[in-house]
Parts: C-alpha cells; structure tokens; sequence
C-alpha cells in the first residue's frame, strides 16, 4: 500500500525553524520516522517535499496513477491560500488527512485559516511530528 506525505514550503528546514514552535526532529529524521512508523501500518511511505505550488500539483497529480493509497499532507504556508492546491486535492478520491506539527488554531490569525482542509477528510494540528504517525493510523483506519 503506498501511502504519499507531501510537506510544503520550509518543512526541508526542521530542525532549523523556531524549535518551540516545530521541535527538534529535522526533515531527514521524520521522513525516517515517517518510513519506519509506516511500514509497521504497512505502508510503503513516499515523503515528498516542495517548496513550490505548481510542483506540489503536479506531484498530487501524478497520485491519481501511480498506485498510491492515502495521503497526508502539510501544505505548509500554502495551508492558508492556495486553493490550487485545495483543488488539487478535491480530484484525489482516496483517504486524505491534512496535518500541523504546530497548533495552528492557536497562533496568528492567519494561520486559523486553511483552505485547503475541506478537500481533505481530517485536520490534524498541534501533535507536534507525532501528527503525522497519527495522520496515517487515521489513513489506514479509512481503507478498512
Ligand atoms: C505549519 C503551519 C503553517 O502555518 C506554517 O506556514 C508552516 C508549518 C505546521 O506544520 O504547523 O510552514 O503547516
């Protein structure tokens, strides 16, 4: 089951972004995380990032035929306006779970937007890495 996480623009910077607000796990760590935690949920985990929106489409894109499964997703700054991305994902018919390492609904204004998560199934924020290993426990809950 090949399972996509997609991270957004400056998610390659963990570790170096404000450590009290997104920790000290830096990309390269989660992704192995990501690829450890998911293969006990037998997925076989992709972890793609971009800081650029016409990638990150193209690459949700090409999930439409490349066998993959579910999705977790952190848009990243993208979270708060691009609705090509909301888009984007509205056309991918498969379990979907948007989510933030920080608690996005408790910080600036801006931020309490997403308009990207009513083309998803699930909002995750505020669990810090950990979020994503429960982005996709939920993931394979749906393809029950
Ligand atoms: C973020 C929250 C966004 O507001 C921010 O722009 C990010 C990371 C998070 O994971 O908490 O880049 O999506």
């Amino acid at each position: 089951m090949k399972l996509l996480v997609v991270n957004g623009p400056n998610l390659n910077m963990l570790g170096f972004r404000d450590k009290n607000v997104y920790g000290s796990t830096d990309y390269a760590a989660l992704c192995e995380m990501l690829t450890k935690k998911g293969a006990e949920l037998g997925f076989e985990v992709e972890c793609y990032q971009s800081n650029h929106e016409g990638a990150i489409i193209d690459r949700l894109q090409e999930a439409l035929s490349d066998g993959t499964v579910g999705l977790v997703i952190n848009p990243g700054a993208y979270t708060h306006y691009s609705y090509a991305i909301h888009d984007a994902l509205e056309i991918l018919h498969f379990p979907k779970v948007e989510i933030h390492i920080s608690d996005v609904d408790n910080r600036e204004d801006f931020r309490k937007i997403s308009v990207t998560a009513p083309a998803c199934d699930v909002k995750l924020a505020g669990e810090g890495v950990q979020g994503y290993v429960h982005a996709m426990e939920i993931v394979k809950e749906r393809l029950k």
